[in-house]
């Protein structure tokens, strides 16, 4: 049983929970593997809130949503909902509440998943809040890396190439942070380092942090973990155009090195497609893992794993 109702946050992850999320991922894998489907949820209704761009995390969710026999409900742009009415979110949480046993939500605006979780009686998860957190990412992000290293502490993890707007990197920073040893180097643009808050929550949480303005660090790194510039979350546009093109992950930057690849993708610049053949880039192979994680967390939250 995980010890919350709702995932707004990693920061409520502990190492036991993680453990227990990968049990029943591995369970699902199976599941995924043999069977196909499962009546786990055969009774339940998922509702799933897409107020932003996704397609690996909405078409993951509705995947295990089927594999576990629920059905899911749609709503998938503001604009064709009540949102561009004026409706309040806690309004709107509280209506799909009573239509679905579970909600999924991506939102634009930072914050929306705790004031969402809030509001809802039924358990709820974020799916991305803007800029500030994506907690089932950073799940599926830290499997991959367990599948492929055997281990969630002692690593030398670089980020790039946007720390400080991706949502992605600040769930997996803050989870890894959690566990002994972690390392942490941010490469890019010295604009996008993440912000001195964010580098004193990690340095806090036990992480050694450093920040370092290039396109690559390979020595003695065990994960190089790219994410696109966040095109949407920029005040500016100079500063993305400036750097979109400066910054990327190159084959000769990463030939003979066996630090594992890995993007929650989509891939805009940040990686050159000529690294995609080399055994350590496993970005698809991470986003495949998407489907069992989040059939464990449906089935999790549900009460019936
Ligand atoms: C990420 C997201 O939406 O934050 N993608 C995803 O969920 N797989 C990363 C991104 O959009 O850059």
């Amino acid at each position: 049983m995980l010890p919350f109702k709702s995932l707004i946050s990693s920061k409520q992850l502990t190492a036991e929970s993680i453990g227990e999320i990968f049990e029943i991922t591995d369970y699902m894998q199976d599941v995924v593997e043999t069977k196909g489907r499962i009546d786990t949820l055969s009774d339940k209704v998922v509702a799933l809130l897409f107020f932003e761009p996704s397609s690996r995390t909405m078409l993951s969710f509705q995947t295990a949503a089927q594999r576990l026999k629920a059905g899911p409900i749609f709503a998938q742009n503001a604009s064709s909902t009540s949102f561009e009415k004026g409706e309040s979110i806690e309004d709107m949480i509280k209506v799909v509440a009573g239509y679905s046993d579970i909600i999924v939500m991506r939102h634009a605006q930072p914050g929306s998943a705790q004031i969402a979780a809030d509001a809802s009686n039924v358990p709820f998860i974020n799916a991305g809040d803007g800029g500030n957190e994506h907690p089932t990412q950073a799940i599926i992000d830290v499997y991959t890396i367990h599948r492929n290293k055997g281990r969630l502490d002692n690593l030398h993890v670089v980020f790039g190439y946007d720390s400080l707007q991706s949502r992605s990197i600040h769930s997996l920073t803050r989870l890894l942070a959690q566990y002994p040893g972690n390392k942490f180097t941010f490469i890019g643009p010295e604009a996008l380092f993440p912000n001195q808050a964010m580098l004193d929550e990690l340095t806090t949480l036990g992480a050694e942090c450093d920040v370092q303005d290039c396109a690559a660090v390979t020595k003695d790194v065990d994960i190089i973990y790219l994410n696109r510039l966040q095109e949407e979350r920029f005040p500016d546009l100079q500063l993305f155009e400036q750097n979109r093109k400066k910054y990327r992950l190159t084959r000769a930057d990463v030939e003979g090195s066996d630090a594992l690849i890995l993007d929650p993708l989509p891939r805009i610049d940040e990686i050159a497609v000529e690294v995609d053949a080399l055994p350590n880039a496993v970005y698809f192979k991470q986003t495949s893992y998407g489907v069992p994680v989040r059939m464990a967390l449906l089935a999790s939250l549900l009460g019936r794993a």
